[in-house]
């Protein structure tokens, strides 16, 4: 169970940190264990990112917990991660939800088993009023199929006479993603010395400062997640402008 009263002083570290947490296969892989159980492993490393993610003061936290690509693996890999994340949909995010947190979920949802579906539903409904921290779990997530999804949108607003497509400008458009109302993730994260965007957050990236790690995800915690915060500490941020 994830003990979030050990939370403790907060610092100006960033708002945002959005997680690609690879590695489980090669974790289990290099035990001889079957992958399933690398990601049973990974959802370890999750619990112990949320209680370090809340301690660090992070408010919003991103984990890219299954890719639109990962559709294509094996079906009892599939139905392992599935198994999973039911789990935890049902029984960690009540505690989680008492704890402050609150869930949103992006990506194509109706994908997913109707129970998984309703039980997300419910989660978001149940802690919508929680404000210590933000969770965004991106489930069968692609950015590009987002990105359609918003151009669509505003294809479909235009030819309704409902916008005007002089008026269609950045904040517009980012309204009409997935992550309408979420601030741009600061600082991407991703384990296992693999460093690729992987079609996460394409858009939302802009700006992001990137930290890759060569720790595998079921091996991540919070001295790996601290160190992340120090080395964004140490980077200059201008968002385009000339250094002052
Ligand atoms: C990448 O490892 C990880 C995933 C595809 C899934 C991440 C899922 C979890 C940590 C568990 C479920 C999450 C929640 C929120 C309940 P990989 O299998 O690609 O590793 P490899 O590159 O070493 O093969």
């Amino acid at each position: 169970m994830v003990d979030l009263a050990i939370a403790e002083p907060v610092s100006t570290g960033p708002a945002h940190v959005a997680i690609i947490m690879d590695g489980n296969g090669r974790w289990a892989a290099s035990r001889g264990l079957p992958r399933a159980a690398g990601h049973r492993a990974g959802v370890e490393a999750v619990r112990r990112t949320l209680e370090a993610a809340v301690k660090h003061g992070v408010s919003w936290l991103t984990l890219y917990a299954f890719s639109s690509e990962n559709w294509r693996r094996p079906s009892d890999e599939i139905q392992a991660l599935t198994g999973l994340l039911r789990r935890f949909v049902r029984s960690e995010l009540s505690e989680l939800g008492r704890n402050g947190v609150r869930l949103h979920v992006i990506g194509e949802r109706n994908r997913f088993d109707a129970d998984i579906q309703t039980a997300l539903a419910e989660a978001e409904a149940a802690t919508a009023s929680n404000t210590k921290l933000n969770l965004v779990i991106a489930l069968s997530y692609g950015a590009r199929a987002e990105i359609v999804a918003a151009a669509q949108l505003a294809a479909k607003l235009a030819v309704a006479g409902k916008l005007d497509p002089d008026k269609l400008d950045e904040a517009y458009f980012a309204n009409l993603l997935a992550t309408a109302a979420m601030p741009d993730p600061d600082l991407i994260l991703r384990t296992s010395g693999e460093q690729r965007l992987s079609n996460f957050l394409l858009w939302q990236s802009a700006y992001a400062e990137f930290v890759f790690t060569d720790v595998l995800w079921p091996d991540f915690g919070e001295a790996e997640f601290a160190q992340a915060l120090a080395e964004f500490s140490r980077r200059e941020r201008r968002f385009g402008a000339r250094p002052s």
